[in-house]
């Protein structure tokens, strides 16, 4: 292999090197504004070095606990987890407590107990046909897993909790039903869940319907995707590894072809 050959092959894999980078970043830049049926927010934790935000987290817990969850169930997440939004042991077992489940005692009758942090968080009701008769209905949907079940979730549960608005007047609102110009069809069985100060925040952020969406969606975020910074982490760590890697063997790669070719 002469000179000129092995230059143009450097050039030819540093085309594709680039094409594929190209490719890759237009499609991460094309996920991102896919839709534009909503307003498209600025979180935290989108992009590929994101990162969840503790603060509005906790406020969101207190908001799905304080407001959705009188309707919704976080059947998936275990008291215990969130350990990982920031807290100790001790705020865990209290936060538990409140609730209580179910169990069978030694003369196995059912009795109830305090939960404890190794429980998952208890649904408001107790089946499905409890949940819908209880809503006209309509059935209130599990929201460990929302963000993710939904395009584009965090940018759309956002819409739909501030999106409530009244009908046009050529549109008719059956009882039980509301109008939100964000729902598919624009009638959902769920009412307007959020308002002016529905939550006291502990850190004085003002807690407007907007910032609750925001706040209670950060929570529902990461509720749908624990390991989402971990994974982030891992996934830079092994471009780098990947980009060190390639490097070395390029050189690697001269020193062993060097004395064929200054023959
Ligand atoms: C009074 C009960 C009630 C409360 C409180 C409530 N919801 Fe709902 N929610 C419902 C019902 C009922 C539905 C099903 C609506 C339907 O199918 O038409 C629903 C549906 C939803 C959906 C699914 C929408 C879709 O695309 O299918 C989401 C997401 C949701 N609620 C989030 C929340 C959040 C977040 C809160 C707290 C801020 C909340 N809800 C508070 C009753 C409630």
């Amino acid at each position: 292999m002469n000179n000129n050959s092995s230059n143009s092959l450097l050039s030819y894999s540093l085309k594709i090197f680039l094409f594929l980078i190209l490719i890759f970043t237009t499609k991460i830049s094309l996920g991102a504004g896919e839709k534009i049926s909503y307003p498209q927010l600025n979180w935290s934790f989108s992009g590929i070095l994101g990162t969840f935000d503790r603060a509005s987290q906790q406020r969101g817990l207190q908001v799905y606990k304080e407001v959705c969850s009188g309707c919704h169930g976080m059947r998936l997440l275990a008291y215990r987890n969130l350990k990982s939004i920031g807290y100790n042991d001790d705020e865990i077992k209290a936060f538990a407590a409140e609730n209580s489940v179910n169990t069978i005692n030694d003369d196995g009758e059912i009795v109830e107990r305090a939960a404890r942090p190794s429980d998952k968080f208890v649904s408001p009701y107790p089946n499905d046909k409890a949940a819908r008769a209880a809503n006209g209905g309509a059935y209130p949907p599990d929201l460990s897993l929302i963000v993710k079940a939904r395009p584009d979730g965090a940018n759309y549960l956002h819409a739909l909790l501030t999106g409530y608005v009244d009908a046009p007047a050529e549109k008719k609102v059956p009882d039980g039903m509301y109008y939100n110009k964000y729902y598919s069809g624009n009638l959902i069985g769920m009412p307007q869940p959020l308002y002016d100060d529905g939550v006291e925040y502990a850190d004085g952020t003002k807690a407007t319907p907007d910032q609750m969406a925001k706040d209670v969606t950060a929570f529902l975020a990461w509720a749908s995707e624990p390991e989402m910074e971990e994974r982030k982490q891992l996934g830079i760590t092994v471009i780098l590894f990947l980009l060190v890697l390639t490097t070395l063997s390029y050189f690697a790669m001269k020193q062993i072809w060097a004395p064929v070719k200054n023959r």
